[in-house]
């Protein structure tokens, strides 16, 4: 026998096995827990009344019209999800160049904000900052020729965020990737006295091709022009993600988030062990759509492999996860 085939002195003192033998032992040793607190579900908004319209690159996920949204808000208040999160679906013909309906403060998410807060006052509300939604190029700042101007967008964010505020949001998240935005809207939110909104900033965002379902759902994916690989960070930075996620404390983020989230644990995992932050991650709708698109075919068990996805956040150190899957996810673990 070589020395490598030869038993390790300790077996069979040491079997790692009999921890795992039965569910309460397993149950007992588990370093990690998820709960309904650790959700946050993004839902999609269009126009209308009593619209619930699929969307096509995310199976099981819905654009809704208020009135559905306020009813998907009851849902998940009544499972105890903390937080909704609201993207509004605008059609070609309401995009303008600046993306001028961000600031309108009769816009969709505007619209839905005041109604979910009167119907579901127990729910968070958070409001993504970034003008993609609303500009026919599909970019998240103003563009001047090819280039995305960045102080000029701030100004644009800024506004953007108080109208959400004053609609009555919660939590304010930029995700736009400009550099200083989240210091202008602090300071805008402290002048104009909401001194209370908390800040969860899309620290480290990368340009990513998992966002493709995203775009569809909010119809920017026929919209953009290029790619968002100047403002968004190149996948292949690590380091840079902390400076990113620094500069964000600094400037008044209450809590910071990375993005995408399954194939970036790396970084969640430095973040959250370099600041001890509220860390929060996105499961975005790219993942999302692998993992729903394999279920529906059959090739996943659909309860174990969204909880185990959503496991691996926390075990990364996250303290909670936007994901499409949140009231599929509550339903599982109120059950
Ligand atoms: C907007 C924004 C995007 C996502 C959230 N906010 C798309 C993008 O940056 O192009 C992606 C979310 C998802 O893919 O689920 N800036």
């Amino acid at each position: 026998m070589t020395e490598k085939q030869r038993p390790a002195p300790s077996f069979p003192a040491i079997r790692m096995r009999r921890n795992r033998k039965v569910d309460w032992s397993r149950r007992l040793v588990a370093e990690n827990s998820l709960s309904v607190n650790d959700l946050l579900w993004p839902i999609f908004l269009t126009e209308g009344n009593g619209v619930l319209e699929p969307v096509s690159t995310m199976p099981g996920v819905h654009r809704r019209s208020v009135d559905e949204a306020v009813r998907a808000a009851e849902e998940a208040a009544a499972l105890d999800i903390p937080v909704i999160a609201l993207f509004p679906f605008t059609p070609t013909g309401k995009r303008d160049a600046t993306g001028s309906l961000a600031t309108d403060p009769d816009n969709l998410v505007c619209r839905a904000t005041r109604a979910i807060k009167a119907a579901v006052p127990n729910i968070g509300i958070l409001c993504d900052v970034a003008l993609d939604p609303y500009t026919s190029h599909g970019h998240d700042g103003l563009l001047a020729g090819d280039v995305i101007l960045n102080d000029e967008t701030l100004e644009a964010l800024v506004a953007q965020a108080l109208v959400q505020v004053e609609a009555g949001c919660d939590i304010i998240a930029p995700s736009d990737m400009m550099d200083g935005r989240v210091a202008a809207i602090r300071a805008a939110l402290e002048a104009a006295g909401h001194t209370n909104t908390q800040i969860m900033a899309y620290a480290a965002k990368y340009a990513s091709a998992f966002y493709g379902p995203f775009r569809d759902a909010i119809g920017s994916s026929g919209a953009l022009k290029g790619d968002k690989r100047t403002y968004q960070m190149d996948p292949a930075n690590g380091d840079e993600a902390l400076r990113e996620v620094a500069l964000d404390i600094a400037e008044g983020a209450d809590m910071v988030m990375v993005k995408p989230g399954l194939p970036y644990l790396d970084i969640v995992s430095r973040v959250k062990a370099e600041f001890g932050m509220p860390t929060f991650a996105y499961q975005v709708s790219g993942e999302y759509s692998m993992i729903a698109g394999a279920i529906e075919r059959g090739w996943f068990d659909r309860d174990r492999v969204i909880l185990e996805s959503l496991m691996a956040f926390k075990r990364a150190g996250a303290d909670g996860v936007l994901t499409y899957f949140a009231l599929d996810a509550a339903r599982l673990l109120k059950a």
